[in-house]
């Protein structure tokens, strides 16, 4: 085994091939929102669940809210420094180093890339570059793959999805996160050559919502989810979170997860 296979370990179950990530590093950009408003007790109160393989977070939270009561994978984000109230949220650049990660004691590192945005070159060349000093240090990378705002509407095209999905692994990145696509996912997969993984984006409207985009997901090669508000902003993230790891570590089927949520919400 060498670092890549070891570090990836930490981030994807071996038994399964797939992980269950939360990502808390929203603040970075739109500050103390519903549900990370005390990302310390957020964290400890989901940790205590022991359904996570990883967390996605920034170094700042790594260092000052991150207790968890095992050694969970941590991956952390190495590339921001635009917010919502900024000129342009796609804006973004490196903030951190394979070096300070390695140091800090993650298993990854994440860098955005916005397909289709006025930075998608400096993000996607900030992703290629990235991807060379991981793959120094045997640090795998995951590429997330932004839209930006006037790309929002392509969210559910699985062609700009799948575009978005094989420009990230082009460019290095040894996981891809983007959106699941209610249609043609499976293509989406089938033209990535890397695990491909799915964020949550704004919360669904109910949990049922977000069972059946997983499992969809999953159903279609999606190795797994980094999620956030749909994980976070549920009134029962804790419950979620196991009904969630059925589906996604014991083939569990929307009815299955969704049985299990209401056991727990009622015990
Ligand atoms: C924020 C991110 C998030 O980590 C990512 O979008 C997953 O969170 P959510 O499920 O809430 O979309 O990149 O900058």
């Amino acid at each position: 085994m060498n670092g890549m296979e070891a570090r990836l370990r930490r981030i994807i179950r071996k038994e399964t091939g797939r992980s269950l990530v939360v990502a808390v590093d929203h603040g970075m950009a739109l500050g103390p929102m519903t549900g990370i408003v005390d990302v310390k007790t957020t964290i400890s109160n989901l940790d205590a669940t022991n359904t996570i393989d990883a967390w996605l977070l920034t170094k700042g939270i790594y260092t000052y809210a991150f207790e968890p009561a095992d050694r969970p994978g941590i991956i952390m984000r190495a590339s921001g420094g635009a917010t919502i109230v900024g000129p342009n949220l796609t804006h973004e650049g490196i903030t951190s180093s394979v070096k300070e990660a390695l140091y800090l004691g993650a298993d990854s590192v994440a860098v955005s890339a916005f397909i289709g945005s006025e930075f998608e070159h400096q993000t996607l060349v900030d992703m290629a570059t990235m991807a060379t000093k991981c793959r120094k240090w045997n640090v795998p990378l995951l590429g997330v793959m932004g839209l930006g705002k006037t790309n929002e509407d392509k969210k559910k095209d699985p062609r700009f999805i799948a575009l978005g999905a094989r420009v990230g692994a082009e460019h290095g990145a040894d996981i891809i996160k983007t959106y699941y696509t209610e249609t043609d996912f499976d293509k989406v997969v089938a033209g990535c050559p890397v695990p491909v993984m799915i964020a949550g984006g704004p919360k669904c409207e109910t949990v049922l919502d977000t069972l059946s985009m997983i499992h969809g997901a999953l159903q279609h090669g999606a190795r797994g989810i980094v999620m956030g508000r749909n994980v976070w902003q549920s009134p029962h993230p804790a419950a979620l979170l196991e009904a969630v790891e059925g589906l996604i570590h014991r083939n569990f089927s929307v009815k299955e997860a969704a049985q299990l949520l209401e056991e727990r919400i009622n015990s």
